[in-house]
């Protein structure tokens, strides 16, 4: 089976009803990964997309996968927090259509080399672009306990958080913690026996979740594209975000409702005096999620959260 067939691409149909790819006009796929959201946005109907990734392992594919619509692809190695500079190399003053879908794809999963998963053995690497940055080897190397401890809570909110943290300071002493084997089993050490025995995840799973978004800037990342994307989508240009990490859905819950609502003068104020209007419409109240015929077929896409919305004239 190829990589790109591993992956399926999360609530597929969703995505394609809120781009509405069928109006034509340009589109960006910021994570386009293996390229299945992108294929489907070609085949809808969008005139020209442009497909970002910061993992070349994954651009490759998606290239291939893309191939037949090759003269409207465009496709970049880059990081999709900068898609302006992108956009203006093309030439492309407005989008018709945004979407990411942020996470990690199968096919990085699945790749023990990758160092991104504690169910096979591998270096300890988690970088989506295998060529830049500081790996989760050189973070907990060189991490404070203090900086440990709140990685792993914040972004793992992990209950053992300072006693692993503890544990790994400890640890890189005796030797570097250099595998993703010996991280997964450090973390299992933190755990009653009581707890592994009955628990539904492995203990490490919100330690390689934490250390993987920070190695990566996830949540930096999705804070820089919210700031200046919406000046980019044309009247009724469509956003669509998918999320697989609480963190990253408050953020983007709260920026959507920000955009959306309109006078912004405080409660005892009569009349408005702010003149404020709404950017965008809701396309959704609540996060749109994974149905069980789709949870059936691809258990990744049961923590994604879909929030989209349109821009006003
Ligand atoms: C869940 S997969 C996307 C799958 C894709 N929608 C598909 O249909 O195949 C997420 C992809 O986003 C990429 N990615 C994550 N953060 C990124 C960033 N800040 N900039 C560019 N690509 C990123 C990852 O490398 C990965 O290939």
């Amino acid at each position: 089976m190829q990589a790109q067939d591993r992956h399926i691409p999360v609530l597929l149909q969703e995505v394609v009803n809120f781009l509405a790819p069928e109006r034509g006009g340009f589109f960006l796929d910021g994570t386009v990964g293996l390229g299945g959201h992108a294929q489907a946005l070609l085949e809808g109907g969008a005139s020209e997309l442009l497909g970002l990734d910061r993992d070349r392992e994954a651009l490759a594919l998606a290239k291939e996968r893309l191939a037949p619509y090759a003269a409207r692809v465009h496709l970049c190695h880059g990081l999709y927090a900068d898609f302006p500079s992108y956009l203006a190399q093309l030439g492309w003053q407005r989008l018709s259509g945004a979407l990411i879908d942020i996470g990690v794809s199968s096919m990085q999963i699945d790749s023990a080399s990758r160092g991104f998963s504690f169910l096979s053995d591998g270096p300890l690497d988690m970088r989506m672009d295998a060529e830049c940055g500081e790996s989760a080897q050189d973070l907990l190397k060189e991490a404070s306990f203090e900086r440990l401890r709140d990685i792993l809570a914040r972004f793992g909110e992990e209950p053992q958080a300072e006693k692993i943290a503890r544990t790994i300071v400890r640890k890189r002493l005796e030797s570097p913690i250099t595998s993703t084997a010996q991280l997964a089993q450090l973390v299992e050490q933190c755990y009653p026996k009581k707890w592994r025995e009955t628990a539904r995840n492995h203990p490490a799973t919100r330690t390689f979740q934490a250390l993987r978004m920070v190695v990566n800037d996830e949540l930096g990342q999705l804070a820089r594209f919210l700031e200046s994307i919406l000046s980019y989508l044309e009247p009724d240009g469509r956003l669509v975000v998918i999320t697989f990490h609480s963190l990253e859905d408050r953020l983007v819950k709260q920026t959507m409702q920000r955009w959306s609502r309109g006078c912004l003068c405080p409660p005892y104020l009569d009349h408005c005096i702010c003149g404020h209007t709404p950017e965008v419409r809701l396309l959704c109240k609540k996060p749109v999620q994974a149905q069980a015929s789709e949870l059936a077929q691809n258990s990744r896409a049961k923590s994604a959260k879909l929030r989209a919305v349109a821009r006003l004239k």
